[in-house]
């Protein structure tokens, strides 16, 4: 009895110094390019979660759409004595100012979602970009279209064997509303249509600028001569079916409905989803994105070599952690309700 007590107690305090030993002290800062931004939302929360597991510090920061902001607020990360940085870019074509205060300190820097050119990655040691190939998303999203088209032939409208369709994009510098907007027109080519523009225009990621935008193309173009909408993300998609309700469109009644997709897999395109109300959405995996980056920003913290065995998820030239997408549909988007 008294010994298998001891043993017992030896095995706790075992485990504990384990655990102990597993915890980071590190320090982590991280700046998000704005708080009020749906999926980058979920990022953080992600983030927050995996510190917990480590048990860290993390910091995070409203860089408030504004890149001088963001710049002081690395600034002042490094004097408080972070050991690496978490960073979303405002202007990913700014990240280079960013990468040389890391450099000059020998901090780890991790940038977010908004991948900074080819020529900055590659010229320090300890940066590394956690994100998606926006190609990807593109590229589900017009299959998407494609799949509904070919299974439902009434939505040709004007039996022209053609997709007219309206385009919601963001800004024209961020390399997922560029590449999305690209890969999906492309995937509608490649799926066999013949696809109309009937109108484009960008609603920098807002729900509220694409119900502007939307009931913008729906009194140029009419209502019934729109077959599709396609958007950047899906805050943009649920901003255009706002505008379609407005119209008695989406609501339930098959033969007034436009089939809209976005990208995200956010909670409320999920119920939309679930509601009829949109046609589908491409999981952009938040949650895995925020794990990797506070994964990668306390091992190379605390001077671990980061690896795929320390992280748990795949290393692309030695710096890129690329989450896959998934295309979500009115078969699985069950799967992603949380
Ligand atoms: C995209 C996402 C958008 C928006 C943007 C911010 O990946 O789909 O909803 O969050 O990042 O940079
Ligand atoms: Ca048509």
């Amino acid at each position: 009895m008294k010994k298998s007590i001891v043993v017992l107690a030896a095995v706790v305090f075992a485990i504990s110094a384990v655990a102990a030993f597993a915890a980071t002290d590190a320090l982590v800062g991280a700046c998000i390019y704005k708080f009020d931004d749906t999926f980058m939302t979920g990022v953080r929360n992600a983030m927050r979660a995996e510190m917990e597991r480590q048990g860290g510090e993390l910091e995070i920061v409203d860089s408030q759409n504004r890149q001088p902001m963001q710049n002081d607020q690395v600034d002042a990360y490094i004097s408080k004595g972070s050991n690496a940085l978490i960073v979303n870019p405002v202007d990913r074509t700014a990240a280079e100012p960013l990468m040389n205060k890391a450099k000059a300190e020998g901090l780890p820097i991790v940038f977010i979602n908004r991948e900074p050119y080819a020529e900055v990655m590659n010229a320090y040691d300890k940066i590394w970009y956690v994100g998606a190939k926006a190609e990807e998303s593109g590229t589900q999203s017009g299959q998407i279209i494609v799949d509904y088209f070919k299974s439902h032939p009434e939505a040709d409208k004007n039996k022209d064997g053609k997709i007219q369709y309206i385009m919601l994009r963001s800004e024209q510098g961020h390399q997922d509303a560029v590449l999305r907007t690209e890969y999906s027109t492309q995937a509608m080519k490649d799926g066999g249509f013949e696809i109309v523009e009937l109108g484009s225009d960008t609603a920098n990621w807002d729900k509220v600028q694409a119900t502007d935008k939307m009931k913008g193309f729906i009194s140029a173009v009419g209502v019934d001569n729109i077959e599709a909408v396609l958007a950047n993300n899906d805050d943009m998609a649920l901003g255009a079916i706002e505008a379609l309700k407005a119209e008695g469109y989406n609501l339930g009644d098959a033969s007034k409905y436009v089939p809209v997709v976005g990208v995200d897999a956010t909670a409320p395109a999920l119920e939309a989803m679930s509601k009829g109300e949109m046609l589908g959405t491409v999981l952009n995996d938040a949650d895995n994105q925020g794990f990797a980056a506070v994964k990668v920003a306390v091992i190379a913290a605390d001077g671990g070599a980061v690896t795929e065995e320390s992280i748990g998820y795949k290393i692309t030239d030695g710096k890129y952690i690329w989450i896959p997408y998934r295309p979500v549909t009115v078969e699985n988007y069950k799967e992603f309700m949380k």
